[in-house]
């Protein structure tokens, strides 16, 4: 998605913006922009393509000054293309402004602007921004800050803004509604940015805005103020992670170093929370609150709904009570039945997806409790929802999902757990040999780590494949799901998953000679069905893939390759089976010669429906 980044100070503006923009590669763009104020004026380059064009534009013309706004775009309104990208300029050149989200009666505001003789030079929703700043800055007689507020009270849709304007050379004015925005704090010097790696290597001290509020920035001095002008107080929030937990560490992706952070990330997630001989703590939830909800349902997207998927399971094995599953999207669309005893719980590893947001919103104006689980401090699922559970999982880079999604199983066990001991549904001694195997669950995960070598030869072999089927039953199917999306997301391939048992209801027409089929059996008491589906396929003439544990009872015959996955409780299996699904989708992609991290099409956090 779209990145932002602003400075005000005395370095080279130019530079510092260039910098903050490829820490935000990772969210995905597909055209990159700067201005900068020389002093007189607003100077700008904007470029189609990768950064690194911008950045041989800027060596050839260099823009001096000291206060500057910059913007990674992904197109969303009109093609990608310099001429879209941002920064977008008012018609006199005064006023520039860049955008992450969308402007939702821009059509409107676009026809009112011609009428007053306001000439477009895009194709894009941004470009009513500067200019009906421009056009209410004439109106308030040079007033910025009142310009600014006229402008975004009459905006409708979603918007994290960074604006400069040629008559005020050293302020950046910072807007957020409904997109994440954040202020970096530095000496004689601050910044602006859509998410905390842009800035890291400048500062650690952050002022988060919240929706509807606007921030004056010179390089001594922050202002915030809500949409109506009352001034706010906004603590210092510290940036715990460093710099470096931001960067690959030596590994060729981002992708492969956050999967083999997950033994570290879910003991992230576990500390504080699991300590045998106590009670679970499950935080921003108390126990009485649970006692009065009869329903829990499940929203999110993508990966974090897959991690969903396992969640329902351990819920209701473990708390004996009803779990729905919804994708965000629908739920959203869908009537749901939920009231004043639902508990909501929405997962999203960035806490901005609009879908996710949206149901949780919904949720919440039909009377449930809501409960965020997600891995950003400050991101607006936490700060909307009635509690909120962080991961700890560090920051994820990469595209596709890897410690987001380990860590996510391991927040669902723990409620599962809470909630289990606090209503006493199911005898202690049996949680409590959970709890105990969940606390080894870095241990395990870093077991599954152990076939990375084999998981990469076997790579080589399926790699020119064009379809794969994923197979599982139980909590093995859900972890399939996962493993194809990771598959299809980065390398491309075509992919598929389904229930063993839904095979001969039609999929299995599908099976021919040598079509790779990925089959997990993980979970002992399902092994004799899913032994049965296996030779379905082998029967068909299906290149076969086992995920079994070693004990595995399957017999040589059902499988071409095994891949060992360490064993663990039933219950648990996600947590061990997952790692090698990962590393095959890497390897996979790796061979292909892939751009793991920025797959074509995706961004990192999807913040419009
Ligand atoms: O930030 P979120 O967890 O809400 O994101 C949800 C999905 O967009 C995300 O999981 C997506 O599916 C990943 N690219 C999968 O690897």
């Amino acid at each position: 998605m779209c990145g932002i980044v602003g400075y005000v100070g005395e370095k080279s503006a130019a530079k510092i913006l260039l910098n903050g923009l490829e820490k935000l590669e990772y969210r995905g763009y597909d055209s990159a922009g700067i201005t900068v104020h020389n002093g007189k004026n607003l100077c700008i380059c904007k470029k189609s393509g990768r950064l690194k064009n911008l950045e041989d534009a800027l060596l050839e013309t260099p823009l001096d000054g000291k206060t500057g706004i910059g913007h990674t775009r992904w197109a969303t309104h009109g093609a990608p293309n310099a001429k879209n990208s941002h920064p977008h300029t008012s018609m006199n050149g005064k006023i520039a402004v860049v955008h992450n989200g969308i402007i939702e009666n821009y059509d409107e505001l676009r026809m009112d602007l011609i009428q007053k003789g306001y000439i477009f030079s895009s194709e894009t929703d941004t470009e009513v921004i500067p200019h009906l700043i421009n056009h209410h800055y004439r109106l308030n007689g040079g007033n910025f800050l009142c310009a600014v507020k006229a402008t975004v009270t009459a905006l409708v849709g979603s918007f994290a803004l960074a604006i400069i304007c040629e008559d005020h050379p050293e302020t950046l004015i910072a807007v957020r509604k409904d997109s994440p925005l954040i202020i970096g704090l530095g000496c004689n010097e601050n910044f602006v940015a859509s998410d905390i790696p842009a800035i890291l290597s400048e500062t650690k001290e952050v002022l988060l805005l919240d929706d509807k509020e606007i921030a004056v920035i010179t390089k001594t001095n922050v202002s915030i103020s809500d949409f109506e002008g009352n001034p706010i107080n906004r603590d210092v929030h510290h940036v715990t992670f460093t710099e470096n937990a931001a960067q690959k560490d030596g590994y060729e992706h981002f992708m492969l170093k956050e999967i083999h952070e997950q033994p570290r990330a879910i003991a992230g997630t576990l500390r504080g929370r699991l300590n045998l001989c106590e009670p679970v703590k499950f935080d921003g939830l108390d126990g009485e609150t649970l006692k009065n909800i009869n329903k829990i349902q499940i929203i999110a997207c993508g990966t974090a709904y897959h991690a969903g998927l396992v969640g329902k399971v351990a819920i209701e094995r473990l708390a004996k009570i009803p779990v729905t599953i919804d994708l965000a999207s629908e739920y959203r669309y869908n009537q749901p039945l939920t009231d004043n005893k639902t508990l909501v719980i929405a997962i999203s590893q960035s806490g901005e997806t609009a879908d996710t947001l949206a149901g949780m919103r919904l949720a919440r104006s039909l009377g449930a409790k809501t409960i965020a689980i997600t891995n950003v401090v400050g991101s607006t699922v936490s700060r909307e929802a009635d509690g909120v559970f962080y991961t700890y999982a560090g920051p994820e880079i990469s595209v596709a999902s890897t410690k987001a999604y380990t860590t996510q199983l391991v927040a669902l066990y723990l409620f599962a757990l809470f909630m289990a001991e606090t209503l006493g549904n199911t005898p202690q001694e049996e949680l409590d040999i959970i709890k105990s195997e969940l606390a080894n669950a870095p241990e395990i995960f870093s077991r599954a780590l152990v076939s990375e070598e084999k998981i990469e030869d076997l790579s080589k072999k399926i790699c020119n494949e064009r379809d794969m089927y994923y197979l599982g039953r139980g909590l093995d199917y859900a972890v399939a799901m996962e493993g194809s999306l990771k598959l299809k997301e980065i390398s491309y391939i075509h992919s598929e998953t389904y229930a063993g048992g839904e095979l001969k209801h039609g999929p299995i027409a599908l099976i021919e000679e040598n079509t790779v089929v990925i089959a997990i059996s993980c979970d002992d008491s399902l092994c004799g069905k899913m032994e049965s589906n296996i030779k379905e396929v082998v029967t068909r003439g299906a290149f076969v893939v086992l995920l079994a544990n070693d004990t595995t009872k399957l017999s040589h015959s059902s499988y071409n390759e095994l891949i060992s996955v360490p064993e663990t409780l039933p219950l648990l299996t996600p947590l061990a089976s997952i790692a090698a699904l990962q590393l095959l989708s890497y390897y996979v992609a790796k061979n292909l010669g892939y751009d793991i991290d920025k797959p074509r099409n995706l961004a990192k956090s999807v913040t419009v429906e």
